[in-house]
This record gives C-alpha cells, sequence and structure tokens, in this order.
C-alpha cells in the first residue's frame, strides 16, 4: 500500500492527504469474500433480493454479489440523511424505492457503514411492512454507536473507528468515494 501522502494517493485525492488508512485493498476483499461465503450458507433456498442502499454502498455490493453462489435478484434503494455535512441529521428521507416485488422473498439489506443506526431502524420498518419471507442486513462497517442492535444485523464486514471514513463507497460531501481503501480524512 502506498504511503498516504504519496503521489498515488494524492493523485486520486486531489492533493488531500489522508490520516491513515483503516482498511486496505486487501483486507476488504478478504473479508467480502468470507461474507459472500456466509450469505451463501445462510440461504439454502428461497428467493433472494440483494437490496442496495445507494449510494454508498455501489461498490461493496458490486463486489458482494460476485462471491455469493446462489441464485439472486438485485436492486437498489435511495434513502438521504447526511446532505454535505458530517453530521447526521436525523431524518431519513427515501428518495428511489425498490420497484421489485418484496414479498414472499428473503430480502438482503446492502449498507455501507452504521452509524447512528437510524437510517437502518426507518428502513426496516418500511421494508418489513411488505412481507418479505425474511429480513436481513449486510453493513460493511459498524461503528456500533446504535443503542440497540436489531437482530436483522446478520452480516457484519468489520468493527469501525468512531472517525469519519471516506472510500469504497463512502463519501464526504460525494468526494472519495472512488478510492479502492478505507481512510480516516481528518488531519
Ligand atoms: P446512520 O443513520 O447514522 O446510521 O448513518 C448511516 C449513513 O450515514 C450511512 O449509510 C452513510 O451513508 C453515512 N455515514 C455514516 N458514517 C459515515 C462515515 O464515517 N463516512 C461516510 N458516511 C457515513
Ligand atoms: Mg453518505
Amino acid at each position: 500500500m502506498s504511503t498516504l501522502s504519496s503521489p498515488e494517493v494524492l493523485r486520486r485525492t486531489g492533493g488531500r492527504s489522508i490520516k491513515s488508512i483503516v482498511f486496505d485493498e486487501r483486507e476488504i476483499a478478504r473479508r467480502v469474500r468470507e461474507l459472500g461465503a456466509e450469505v451463501t450458507a445462510a440461504y439454502p433456498d428461497g428467493d433472494l433480493l440483494v437490496l442496495g442502499l445507494l449510494k454508498g454502498s455501489f461498490i461493496f455490493l458490486s463486489d458482494l454479489v460476485r462471491t455469493i453462489e446462489r441464485p439472486m435478484q438485485i436492486d437498489f434503494l435511495v434513502a438521504s440523511s447526511y446532505g454535505a455535512d458530517k453530521v447526521s441529521s436525523g431524518t431519513v428521507r427515501l428518495l428511489y424505492d425498490p420497484e421489485t416485488k418484496l414479498e414472499g422473498k428473503h430480502i438482503l439489506l446492502v449498507e455501507d457503514i452504521i452509524d447512528s443506526g437510524r437510517t437502518l431502524q426507518r428502513l426496516l420498518g418500511l421494508l418489513g411492512g411488505r412481507r418479505p419471507r425474511s429480513l436481513a442486513i449486510c453493513a460493511l462497517l459498524d461503528k456500533q454507536l446504535a443503542p440497540v442492535r436489531p437482530p436483522e444485523l446478520r452480516f457484519v464486514g468489520f468493527r469501525a473507528p468512531q472517525a469519519f471514513l471516506v472510500g469504497y463507497g463512502l463519501d464526504h460531501a460525494e468526494n472519495y468515494r472512488h478510492l479502492p481503501f478505507i481512510a480516516d480524512l481528518d488531519s
């Protein structure tokens, strides 16, 4: 892995150096493969619908689904809770609703990171009302700040530090999503 202020990193960030790489490409790839195997084993039968929460999950989801060895459908939903701020606004808006039928299917909601857990709580209520066969969450990162851990949180990639993380889909004001590693931006 290149150093934090190497030309290779700075070319990608536009000159902004980062504080640390929290999870590098290799660690992420290894853990995603393990999660894929866990998901494959957890759903021996039935229809599986993988629902990616945009935009943060787009890279994680695309890597994850290629490690799951069973049939599935993929759709997305869009919720918004942060805007351009680093602090959660507390309100979650659903901007795009999946068109795929949820009833009777195993729903696996794929999230980039769980912070306060509010986004998740809101989505669980909403999706649970559509009578899926089961409802579970796969989150790449969990800051473990949620007051209660929902039983639906079945697959977690990494316990995350309580820093503001970017890369591998995670943004700050829509920047840095493309970084192949997960970094702590703050200096
Ligand atoms: P929660 O509702 O507070 O759990 O926030 C979850 C959402 O906030 C995630 O889906 C992310 O989009 C965003 N978020 C939370 N923490 C971070 C972070 O450290 N970096 C980037 N986005 C984050
Ligand atoms: Mg975001």
